[in-house]
């Protein structure tokens, strides 16, 4: 495509995630929303009416189109082989974390874009954040030496666990992110994992998930990691994103705690601290981390450059993931798995 055309992007998914990226490419300058699609239809076409675009029903019908270039899938986690059809077509694809809830899943994913040779960027929003590649960047250059030992957890609050009713896994829908951050940060995969899960909150709640995952991490040379995720913090919390990593090398540390961006706010519901960085609103438009994202994909489609994460980067977190469930359940500790098609 020439260089001052905008990317037509369709959006597979209008859940909470989907309306998000609809709404940052119809404000984008670089791309132009060219359809949502979501079988559910009250809610496809609640969406398109929102970003004023079609609904479409399905992704066959999507693919009948000629007026859509890529996609961006942000359906649930275990309905992420939606976007197989839209590879074997050649499109690219933007598909939200996890690549897939399991490693099989997410090899058959990467299989098909290998053999039609389509773009596909998982989008680990993470890798737009200033202040992880920030770290990332001068773990790179030397600034901390040789990484030894690091940790990286989020916790959310428990409506999350309640919104996703078992439909997810709390390691994938959010420790996804600190496998990925463990082993982007330090340079090292992963490669034997003991995990234990609580689960009394959640069961009490009639909901079928882990409450929060625990992980010891054996790395490549010599290093350990800990990982932890979890939907069990109270309601009331200031925020959601309830997140610290930290890298520990034979000269200095790196820490990326992002409890508070910065702006506390209090009110009638106490003290809040709002999102200043992943997809929050300036002057009337999705900023931060989300817009970097789109930006990202949109150029390196149009200019045939390489995504900042490679397909066996995000294969590898899945391949992770599935150790620590097969942990929890085993009660062993277990081998990561090779993620390599
Ligand atoms: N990057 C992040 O920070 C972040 C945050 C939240 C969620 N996510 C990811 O985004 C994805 C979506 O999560 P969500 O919370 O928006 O889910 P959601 O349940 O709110 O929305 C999913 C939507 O997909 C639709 N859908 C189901 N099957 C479909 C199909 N075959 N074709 C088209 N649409 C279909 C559903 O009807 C629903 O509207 C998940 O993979 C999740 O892990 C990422």
């Amino acid at each position: 495509m020439a260089s001052f055309e905008k990317l037509r992007i369709a959006v597979v998914g209008a859940g909470f995630m989907g309306r998000l990226h609809a709404r940052s490419i119809a404000e984008s300058e670089i791309a132009s929303l060219a359809g949502i699609v979501d079988p559910v239809e009250a809610a496809g076409r609640e969406a398109a009416a929102l970003f004023d675009t079609h609904h479409l029903a399905s992704v066959e019908d999507a693919l009948g189109r000629s007026d859509i270039d890529a996609f961006v899938v942000a359906v649930a986690d275990r309905q992420h082989q939606v976007a197989i059809p839209i590879l074997e077509q050649g499109k690219p694809v933007l598909l939200e974390k996890p690549m897939a809830h399991d490693l099989d899943a997410a090899k058959r994913i990467a299989a098909a874009a290998r053999a039609s040779d389509a773009r596909l960027m998982v989008a680990h929003i993470l890798r737009f954040d200033p202040r992880y590649v920030q770290a990332a960047e001068r773990i790179r250059a030397g600034e901390i030496g040789d990484p030894i030992h690091a940790s990286s957890g989020r916790l959310t609050v428990r409506d999350v666990g309640l919104r996703m009713n078992g439909t997810s896994s709390v390691c994938f829908y959010m420790g996804v992110h600190d496998v990925d951050i463990l082993q982007w940060l330090s340079g090292k995969n992963v490669t034997t994992v003991f995990a234990r899960a609580a689960g009394t909150l959640m069961a009490s709640l009639g909901v079928d998930s882990e409450d929060a995952v625990f992980s010891i991490c054996e790395m490549e040379d010599g290093m350990v990691g800990t990982l932890h995720c979890g939907w069990s913090l109270p309601s009331d919390m200031p925020t959601g994103i309830w997140a610290r990593s930290e890298v520990v090398g034979t000269k200095g540390v790196v820490d990326v705690d992002v409890r508070d961006h910065g702006l506390r706010v209090m009110g009638p519901r106490g003290w809040r601290l709002p999102d200043g960085l992943h997809w929050p609103e300036v002057n009337g438009r999705l900023a931060g981390d989300l817009r970097e994202e789109i930006g990202h994909f949109v150029a390196a489609v149009r200019d045939d450059r390489p995504f900042v994460i490679s397909v066996e980067e995000a294969l590898r977190a899945v391949a992770v993931n599935d150790a620590i469930l097969k942990s929890v359940r085993s009660g062993r500790r277990e081998t990561v798995a090779d993620w390599r098609l």
